[in-house]
């Protein structure tokens, strides 16, 4: 049977190009967490003369090398004020009106508690996270928060790169480029935007999402910031990159740093704390609170975050929802973090973040060795 379309003259098949095979057969190894350790290295620190102070942008320093998440399950006034207390930063999410998120940003200038992460002012430090492609909510939030987060699954995008070329010689605030997760896309950003202050890296490792798995396409957050870091110290530029997606503790915190981050976005693991949006739920007696996907179909419901993804996308979930246990205080969860940072840097053998990036090497766990780095071997006493 001959099957012809329209203008059957051009109906040839494309001829395939050569090296299917050596594609298969040269793919790059792409590591995540789970696969690495820190090795140890000699300490010539103690856990509490370690400085984790870090930069978040070009001009913004951190005394804790902390972010929570733009999701609105994370973070509004409460958790981004807390995070600015404790030393660390939130950036409001945008799954809300342009003035909502602006009263967000204002109503956490406006707290006349003692920070340690502030403005020039004194202030709380606070970021807010847009897209490139609504600059009319890019304006508004450049006027009251301190840095701006690129809030989009994938930065790079001819679409959003162009868009947010036209906006950026209009904007004052810090302004992050993300999501990303390869050299190049860092080489495009910086050759096309006229400035950027730092990156966002990691696609599809996330609590959360689905992407990798629904798409087959991804940058799992280790590597993700190791790509990009190279990139950006390849062309010798001063840029943070922010470690974001699958974080469960100082341990892959650590190991993000080692990779090359200044610091890292924490999503879930903030996502069950006081300071959170959602409210407590009781499920079999134990407390939850609610995490979901920018993404997923309840998320994607509020339809203020939907240019998140490609067009496609929006009529597909790249998240789900979920529970995550109720954990209390955010302070607790990042003086667990600190302390963990901490001993990890000791043991690598490292003073600081720039310390870290130096003396670190990596050891490659085989997945039966995995198994040996928790408890084992016994009966746990609950
Ligand atoms: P954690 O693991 O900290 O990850 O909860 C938070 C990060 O996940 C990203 N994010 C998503 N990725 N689909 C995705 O593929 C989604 O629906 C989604 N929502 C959030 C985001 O980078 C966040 O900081």
């Amino acid at each position: 049977m001959i099957y012809r379309v329209g203008n059957t003259s051009s109906a040839k098949a494309t001829p395939l190009p050569q090296g299917f095979l050596s594609k298969l057969k040269s793919a790059s190894s792409v590591y995540t967490f789970r696969d690495f350790i820190l090795l140890p290295g000699r300490s010539e620190a103690e856990p509490k003369d370690i400085d984790l102070s870090s930069m978040l942008t070009k001009n913004i320093r951190l005394k804790v090398p902390l972010i929570s998440s733009p999701m609105d399950t994370v973070t509004e006034w409460r958790m981004a004020l807390e995070m600015a207390r404790l030393g660390g930063a939130g950036a409001i999410h945008r799954n809300m009106s342009t003035e909502d998120q602006v009263a967000q940003v204002k109503k956490t200038k406006a707290a006349k508690e003692d920070v340690v992460s502030s403005d020039s002012k004194g202030r709380p430090l606070v970021g807010a996270s847009v897209s490139p492609l609504d600059p009319e909510r890019c304006r508004a939030l450049d006027r009251v928060a301190d840095f701006l987060i690129a809030d989009v699954a994938h930065f790079h995008n001819s679409k959003i790169i162009m868009a947010a070329k036209k906006l950026l010689p209009n904007l004052s605030s810090e302004f992050i480029a993300g999501s990303v997760g390869t050299r190049k896309a860092v080489f495009d950003i910086v050759d096309e935007l006229p400035r950027v202050d730092g990156f966002r890296a990691g696609i599809g490792s996330g609590s959360i999402c689905i992407t990798s798995e629904v798409t087959r396409v991804g940058a799992p957050t280790l590597f993700a910031v190791a790509e990009v870091a190279s990139g950006v110290s390849e062309r010798r530029l001063r840029l943070p990159v922010i470690a974001d997606g699958g974080i469960r503790g100082p341990g892959d915190a650590a190991l993000a740093i080692a990779a090359g981050a200044s610091t890292a976005m924490l999503g879930s693991m903030l996502a069950g704390t006081d300071e959170s949006p959602s409210k407590v739920v009781l499920r079999e007696g134990k407390k939850f609170k609610i995490h979901r996907g920018m993404a997923s179909a309840a998320a994607r419901k509020v339809r203020f975050a939907l240019d998140r993804y490609s067009v496609p996308a929006k009529g597909l979930d790249e998240g789900v929802e979920a529970y995550v246990p109720y954990v209390g205080r955010a302070e607790d969860v990042v003086k667990r973090m600190d302390n963990g940072l901490r001993a990890a840097f000791g043991y690598a053998g490292a003073r600081g973040v720039a310390d870290m990036w130096k003396v670190a090497s990596f050891g490659l766990m085989s997945p039966i060795g995995a198994g040996e780095l928790g408890a084992h071997s016994l009966e746990l006493k609950r």
